[in-house]
C-alpha cells in the first residue's frame, strides 16, 4: 500500500501535504482532491499529484463521487481529511450567528468523513494497516475553552467537537479491520484560513506556524501512528500554539500532547494526568 489521499489539497495544510508528499519517493500515488472541475495547473503543484476533481464536502454523495475516481486494487496507506471552513459569528444584535454558514461547518467538518471513510472503506481502499487522520482542531476539546477567550465562533468549535466524536466512533468500528483513526490539533497556521477571520493579528503572538511545517510534523506524526492511538485526540506540535493550554492543563506539558475532548469540573481542578482521558 503506497497511496496517500489529501482531501482538500488545493491550500493552506491540504496543499502542503501534497506537496511533500509528492516530493518523498516512498508515496508512489499521491491523491488530492478539488472542488474543481479541473486539476489545478502543474505550475501551482508537482506534476505527480494526482488530482481528483468535482469532491466537494457539501454533497451528499461524496464519498461515491471520490472512490468513483480510485481505483479499487491500490488501497490506501494514508488518507488525511484536511479540508475546512471557518465563519465568525457572536451574539451581537448586528452580526450573530449565521444559519446557512453553521450548516456549511457542520457539514465540512463532521458529516462529510463519515460518508468518505464509509465509502472508502467499503470500496476496499482502507485495508489492514492503513491510517485515517481527521484533521479536527484544539478548538473542538470543550475542556479547553476558558474565559480568557470566551465564546464565540460557536459552529467552527462545535464542528470540529463534533468531528472528534465522529473520529472516535470510526476508530471502533475500524479498529477489527486494522484501521488506525487519528483525530488531530494540526497547529496553528499562517494560511488563509487565519488570515481569513482576522487571526493574524495573532500569527506571532500566538506561534501560529507555515503550513509546510504543520504539514511535515503531521507527516512523520501518520508515519508513527500504530493502534494505541486510535480514536484519540493529539497534537502532535505539542501546547506551544494553544492559547489556554497551560491554564486549563497546567504547566510542563510534553509534546506530543493528548488532547481532552471534554471532562469533568473535578478532572479539570485535580489537572492534566492521564493521556488517555479524553
Ligand atoms: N489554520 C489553522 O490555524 C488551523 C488550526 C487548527 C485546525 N485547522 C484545520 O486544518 C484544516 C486546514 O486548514 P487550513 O488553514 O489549511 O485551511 P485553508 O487554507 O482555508 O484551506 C481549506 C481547504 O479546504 C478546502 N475546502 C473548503 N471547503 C471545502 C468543501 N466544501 N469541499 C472540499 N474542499 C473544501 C479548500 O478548498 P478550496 O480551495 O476549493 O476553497 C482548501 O483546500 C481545516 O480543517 C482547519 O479547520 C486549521
Amino acid at each position: 500500500m503506497s497511496g496517500v489521499l489529501i482531501v482538500g489539497a488545493t491550500r493552506g495544510l491540504g496543499a502542503s501535504l501534497v506537496k511533500q508528499y509528492a516530493a518523498n519517493p516512498d508515496h508512489r500515488h499521491v491523491y488530492g482532491t478539488t472542488r474543481a472541475s479541473s486539476a489545478p495547473g502543474s505550475d501551482q503543484f508537482p506534476k505527480d499529484v494526482q488530482w481528483l476533481t468535482g469532491v466537494d464536502l457539501m454533497n451528499p454523495t461524496v464519498g461515491q463521487h471520490l472512490v468513483a475516481q480510485l481505483d479499487p486494487s491500490q488501497p490506501l496507506s494514508a488518507v488525511i481529511i484536511s479540508a475546512g471552513h471557518f465563519t465568525t459569528e457572536d451574539l451581537s444584535p448586528e452580526k450573530g450567528p449565521n444559519w446557512a454558514e453553521e450548516q456549511r461547518m457542520y457539514t465540512t467538518s463532521s458529516i462529510a468523513p463519515v460518508f468518505i471513510v464509509h465509502a472508502l472503506v467499503n470500496a476496499g481502499l482502507l485495508r489492514d494497516g492503513a491510517k485515517v487522520v481527521l484533521v479536527s482542531s484544539e478548538a473542538g476539546s470543550i475542556s479547553l475553552r476558558h474565559e480568557m477567550e470566551g465564546g464565540g465562533n460557536y459552529a467552527h468549535h462545535a464542528s470540529k467537537a463534533a468531528l472528534n466524536m465522529v473520529g472516535r466512533l470510526l476508530s471502533l468500528d475500524l479498529r477489527d479491520r486494522g484501521v488506525v483513526v487519528s483525530i488531530v490539533h494540526p497547529g496553528f497556521m499562517r494560511t488563509e484560513m487565519t488570515a481569513g477571520v482576522g487571526f493574524d493579528k495573532y500569527w506571532d503572538v500566538g506561534g501560529a506556524v507555515t503550513p509546510g511545517e504543520a504539514a511535515k510534523s503531521l507527516m512523520e506524526w501518520t508515519e508513527n501512528l500504530d493502534m494505541s492511538k486510535t480514536g484519540k485526540y493529539w497534537a502532535p506540535r505539542g501546547p506551544g500554539d494553544i492559547g489556554t493550554a497551560n491554564v486549563v492543563l497546567g504547566s510542563d506539558l510534553p509534546t506530543p500532547l493528548p488532547l481532552p475532548c471534554i471532562a469533568t469540573e473535578q478532572l479539570m481542578a485535580s489537572r492534566y494526568k492521564s493521556p488517555s482521558v479524553n
